[in-house]
């Protein structure tokens, strides 16, 4: 079931994202941990800021598990790293344990990476359809309907059997690794997190389902549980 949540503000968006962050920290059986995959990009980014500076006491850190949907084959000290965004903007203004969050190490050879975060992965999650089971994912989207860093020539990720594949940026070259759709559509909750202007006619074409929409790989994103939620902001739903 499509939830499309449309938001004045970038800020209330975070808002009520942060709201559902807390709800599932609060939510956790004693004991175990949320496992959060995080996206890169400019939404996200904001939520992350948001959440430093509003946001923080309500999370009960100690019940989630940060991991990543896909980051820059690039060291962690790289602005163009996801993980350094998310450091830069989250991480140090929160009380979680680094043995609590799970880097993708972009610094390394990407498909031997892949690899050994998908081995990570599945040892630490709980599993759905003999697949790992993240309790959210979040996902950006790319004005080209990429979305984590699946892109359109490389659609075919959504049917990989793989967890976690190491791919390219088709326009830059730059090396990614991504999660698939295998660990996407497993996910129990799926946010994608997606503002401005440049994204209206993009988030069209996916929610009202027009011409051709189906080659974009955002489009392949259908979680089983039917926990697929849009959160957006006016601009960007300015085309629905
Ligand atoms: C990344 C993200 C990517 C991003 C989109 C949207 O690594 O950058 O995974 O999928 O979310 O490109 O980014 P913007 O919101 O910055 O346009």
């Amino acid at each position: 079931m499509e939830n499309i949540h449309i938001f004045k503000t970038t800020d209330e968006l975070s808002a009520f994202f942060a709201q559902k962050l807390a709800e599932l920290s609060h939510s956790v059986s004693e004991g175990k941990q949320a496992s959060v995959a995080l996206s890169g990009g400019s939404t996200p980014r904001a939520i992350f800021q948001y959440i430093s500076r509003h946001a923080v006491d309500s999370i009960h850190w100690d019940n989630i598990r940060l991991f990543w949907g896909d980051e820059r084959c690039v060291p962690p000290d790289q602005e163009e790293s996801n993980y350094k965004m998310t450091l830069d903007t989250l991480l140090v203004n929160i009380p979680l344990e680094s043995s609590s969050i799970f880097r993708i190490k972009g610094e390394k050879n990407p498909v031997e990476e892949a690899e050994r975060y998908s081995t990570l992965v599945s040892g630490l999650l709980p599993k759905y359809n003999d697949t790992p089971a993240f309790d959210m994912v979040l996902l950006g989207l790319g004005e080209d309907g990429h979305t984590a860093s699946i892109f359109p020539p490389d659609i075919t990720l959504f049917n990989s059997k793989k967890l976690f594949e190491a791919t390219q940026n088709p326009y830059t070259g730059q090396k990614r690794i991504t999660a698939t759709g295998r660990i996407i559509n497993n996910a129990r909750n799926v946010f994608f997190l997606v503002t401005g202007a440049s994204k209206a006619e993009m988030v069209a074409r996916l929610i009202k389902k027009q011409e051709g929409y189906e080659n974009l790989p955002a489009s392949r994103v259908m979680p089983e549980s039917k926990n697929l939620f849009w959160l957006l902001d006016e601009q960007a739903a300015g085309l629905l």
